[in-house]
């Protein structure tokens, strides 16, 4: 199939590009590079520089390729900026997906995988959280992947044979041989635990101890990036699948950030230096998917994200550490 793929700049997007060319599709990255890496694109992927709402880049495009599929990551995705910088964040991730939505559709485009979040559950009444668990956005973010999902179940209402998946990501983890995580400013817990241990960043502060979990800390669900990436490339594939479906992609069990921390510690031999700080406002104290429906439906499990695995292949990309790859996602 030929795949439209925004935001394959980045983190989770090359890797999934990636994944796609194995698979042999044929696939364009369309990104800004304004939190991608062009370095990231995979080798034999047309690039195409440019934004996702600006027309005069976009129409001609999906006019020539005649795309099968389009799958959506570009978006900002810190939490914390959303807060501060709400417009910038409605505009970006949702006023520029409409325009991108409208257009592949009015070009034929019938099959659309849309990145979304667990952060749409908000704080969880339950646990698994299952795809049922009640919507409530706690930020802009959380807001945005919320209304892009609500866009395209009306679009799949009014188009019948468009496919439309929001994969809701729990905490994507881990590293391929080409490519690893690499935000600036880096937020999450795993680079900045592994900077930690390098010596290259001042100790890591544990957000909390006092959570009513085994060790007091948070737990989390960190699924590997190839994992997350075949997913997409499943959801890009599925046959029979017209309509909206949204899916949980996580491991379905979750981890304390001391325990990662301690893993850390075993794949790099190196103790990470840490502070326990205040807790950070909006942490759930836990948080795991239900992941039943993607099994049942696309017939995906979770084959790479033990956590062992996902720090060792972490450690292993990491900038600081001797064998890290030169070829970086976002
Ligand atoms: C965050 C977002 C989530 C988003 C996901 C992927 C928030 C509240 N949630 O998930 O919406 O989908 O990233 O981009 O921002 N921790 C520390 N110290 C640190 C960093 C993290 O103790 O310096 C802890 C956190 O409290 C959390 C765990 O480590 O319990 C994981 O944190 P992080 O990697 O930031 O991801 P989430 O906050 O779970």
């Amino acid at each position: 199939m030929k795949v439209l793929v925004t935001g394959g700049a980045g983190y989770i997007g090359s890797t999934t590009a990636a994944e796609l060319l194995r698979r042999g599709h044929e696939v364009v990255v369309l990104d800004s590079l304004v939190r991608g890496h062009r370095a990231a694109v995979p080798t034999g992927a047309a690039f195409v520089h440019g934004d996702i709402a600006d027309r005069s880049v976009l129409v001609p495009i999906l006019a020539e390729a005649r795309f099968d599929a389009l799958v959506h990551f570009a978006a900002f995705a810190y939490v914390g900026e959303s807060m501060s910088e709400p417009a910038m964040y409605l505009d970006n991730n949702v006023a520029r997906s409409l325009v991108l939505f409208r257009e592949a559709l009015s070009h034929g485009v019938r099959r659309i995988v849309f990145s979304s979040s667990c952060t749409v559950y908000g704080l969880p009444a339950r646990l698994p959280l299952d795809e049922s668990h009640p919507k409530a956005a706690l930020s802009p973010y959380g807001a945005s992947k919320i209304m892009c999902e609500q866009a395209l179940r009306w679009f799949a209402d009014a188009t019948p044979d468009l496919s439309a998946v929001a994969l809701r990501y729990f905490n994507a983890a881990g590293a391929t041989e080409e490519r690893g995580e690499d935000h600036d400013p880096e937020t999450h817990l795993i680079p900045l635990a592994i900077d930690a241990a390098m010596g290259h960043s001042e100790p890591l502060v544990i957000f909390g101890d006092d959570y009513d979990t085994k060790d007091g800390t948070c737990l989390r669900d960190y699924v590997h990036i190839l994992d997350l990436a075949e997913a997409h490339a499943l959801s890009v594939e599925a046959g029979d699948h017209e309509g909206f479906h949204a899916y949980n992609v996580g491991a379905g069990r979750a981890y304390s950030v001391r325990e990662v921390l301690a893993e850390i510690e075993a794949v790099s031999g190196r103790p990470v230096p840490f502070k326990v700080g205040p807790r950070r406002e909006g942490d759930a104290p836990a948080l795991f998917a239900g992941t039943e429906l993607i099994r049942d439906r696309l017939g995906w499990r979770a084959k790479f994200s033990s956590l062992a695995r996902i720090v060792s292949d972490a450690v292993r990309w990491h900038p600081q550490s001797s064998t890290a790859s030169v070829d970086r996602g976002e």
